[in-house]
């Protein structure tokens, strides 16, 4: 079985919390954690990749992800397979919910990644296009810890359900 790295980047410590999260839902056996800020070249070794990040600074991607960005357009994503989740606030940047993990895939794409884990958008109240997929979806899983912290554990949950076929598990 191959392994799935994780891979989040996170300012206060929230996506780096949620990223815990989906590894326990997951299972712990099947997912390293590795911190952007510390592990990102260790990206080239796993086919099985999850990517979390922020977004701060309206509309801007976490800092150390951003730090990562010269390595990142170095890396080869074809063949691997990649799920997004991003972590934000739509109640106060409405208009740049969840714009880092729409950044990030955007760079993914562009390299060849394949995704998976594209997540529906009902439920959200949001004007920001850039984490949409096909209008009605986000790129990855979207996170509220800020405004709906009760909605995070099913959340994980039914994204996590989707994840486990396309990363044999
Ligand atoms: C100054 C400031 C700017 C922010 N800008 C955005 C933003 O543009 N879009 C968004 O979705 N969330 C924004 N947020 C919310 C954070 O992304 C959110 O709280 C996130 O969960 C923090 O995760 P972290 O602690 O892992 O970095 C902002 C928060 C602050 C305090």
């Amino acid at each position: 079985m191959k392994k799935i790295g994780l891979f989040y980047g996170t300012y206060t410590g929230t996506t780096g919390n949620v990223a815990k999260r989906i590894a326990k839902e997951l299972g712990e056996e099947n997912v390293d954690l590795h911190n952007i800020k510390e592990d990102g070249a260790l990206m080239d070794q796993y086919d099985y990749l999850i990517i979390g990040t922020s977004t701060w600074s309206i509309g801007e991607l976490q800092e150390d992800w951003d730090a990562f960005m010269p390595q990142l357009e170095d890396m080869k994503f074809a063949g691997k397979t990649v799920a997004l989740f991003g972590t934000g606030d739509q109640v106060a940047y409405p208009d740049t919910f969840l714009d880092g993990m729409g950044m990030l895939y955007e760079t993914f794409q562009f390299r060849d990644a394949k995704f998976v884990g594209f997540w529906p958008t009902t439920g959200y109240d949001f004007t920001s296009p850039l984490p949409l997929f096909n209008h009605d979806n986000f790129v990855g899983l979207a996170i509220d810890e800020d405004n709906q912290p009760e909605l995070t554990d099913e959340r994980i949950k039914e994204w996590c359900k989707i994840l486990r076929p396309a990363f044999g598990l």
